[in-house]
């Protein structure tokens, strides 16, 4: 019996395949990985998407996947698919799915049914998908991670989900969404809505996320902060991102509720003044912590008896950012406060 093995072992290793793995042969181009319990599929070389379901049509030992890849580097010419069916993956279930770089323009809204209890983490990026189903999100009961950034998503439903860690939408230019978007989604502890379009700020759209560390809206077209615009509600926010917007105007309490250690990141944006009165709540709230951080870059921020407030405050200068620099070119941590000493 032994030898019997040994032979068949070494002289068709690779028509066996690898158990826990189907026939390698019979899943060509796709190829099985294991690691122990975990069985990894991964399709990248596919040429079209038929090779996809013919593989998972495979005699399987297992159905229980880890991680479904379909992916190139952006490098890499995109895995020529445009659609996946609903039944291509046969009765595969997979706890972590990856699809990026591709030509997925659609996606059936029931491909991942298998996967209810299993999905933990779904990308779906650098693609072409202008829809998805995202009202079966719920049904995804153990989905923490969901990637669809660098697609041409249109429109977004409200995300209804009590699983949901991370949410990346980015580069998606242009969807439509209500301002109840992730309200649903209590759950979230990071946002990424990075080159969205986004134009106008609704006040209170974070005010369900109670769990919420990392908000980042890099990339839009915000020129006005409103009143609550960053609203949060559990003191939990440490990592605010709204670098390269147009921010111009901000209203008192335009940020609140965040942690006590905040990183509010605000390169390229206009802003032209710094008052104590927007800004001195803010400064009060995060500068206890020496690891907070107010990072401006380069503004159009004259540096006169106006920011004399800020800058004979070792406490606020402390954290905010040495990098920052007036409209004139100097940083404000070369400022010297004793050169405000005349300011009334
Ligand atoms: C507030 O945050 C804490 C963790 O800092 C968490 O345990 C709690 O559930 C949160 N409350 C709400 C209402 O989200
Ligand atoms: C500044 O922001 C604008 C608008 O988003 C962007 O087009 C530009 O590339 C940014 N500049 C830098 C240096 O990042």
């Amino acid at each position: 019996m032994f030898a019997f093995l040994l032979a068949v072992g070494i002289l068709i290793p690779s028509a066996l395949g690898q158990f826990p793995c189907p026939n390698a042969i019979d899943i060509l181009p796709c190829h099985c990985t294991a690691d122990g319990e975990d069985i990894d599929m991964d399709c990248s070389n596919i040429n079209v998407v038929d090779q996809i379901e013919h593989a998972f049509m495979a005699d399987m030992p297992f159905t229980a996947f880890r991680k479904l890849t379909i992916a190139r580097d952006l490098d890499q010419n995109a895995v020529p698919i445009e659609s996946l069916g609903d039944r291509v993956f046969g009765d595969a279930t997979f706890r972590e799915v990856v699809i990026s770089n591709s030509y997925l323009s659609d996606i059936g809204n029931n491909v991942f049914e298998k996967s209810f209890s299993t999905l933990e983490s779904l990308t779906l990026s650098h693609g072409l998908l202008n829809r998805y189903n995202f009202a079966t999100l719920n049904l995804f009961n153990q989905l923490t991670h969901l990637d669809m950034s660098h697609n041409r998503l249109s429109f977004v439903s409200d995300i209804i989900s009590n699983s949901l860690q991370l949410i990346d939408l980015s580069w998606n230019g242009g969807f439509f969404y209500s301002p109840e978007l992730l309200v649903g989604a209590p759950g979230l502890t990071h946002i990424y809505l990075q080159n969205i379009d986004m134009h106008d700020l609704t006040p209170l759209m974070f005010a369900a996320q109670g769990h919420l560390d990392t908000l980042d809206l890099a990339g839009n077209f915000v020129h006005m902060m409103p009143s609550d615009g960053l609203w949060f509600p559990n003191d939990t926010v440490t990592n605010v991102v709204l670098d390269n917007n147009f921010v111009l105007d901000l209203s008192i309490e335009f940020i609140f509720g965040t942690s006590n250690k905040l990183s509010l990141s605000m390169r390229n944006n206009s802003l032209s003044d710094f008052t104590a009165e927007i800004w001195q709540p803010v400064l009060e709230k995060v500068s206890g912590n020496t690891k907070s951080r107010i990072v401006l870059g380069e503004t159009n921020i004259q540096c006169g008896c106006n920011i004399a407030w800020l800058v004979t405050s070792t406490k606020y200068m402390r954290v905010f950012d040495s990098t920052n620099q007036c409209a004139d070119g100097s940083l404000f941590s070369d400022l010297d406060p004793d050169s405000f000493a005349h300011c009334p």
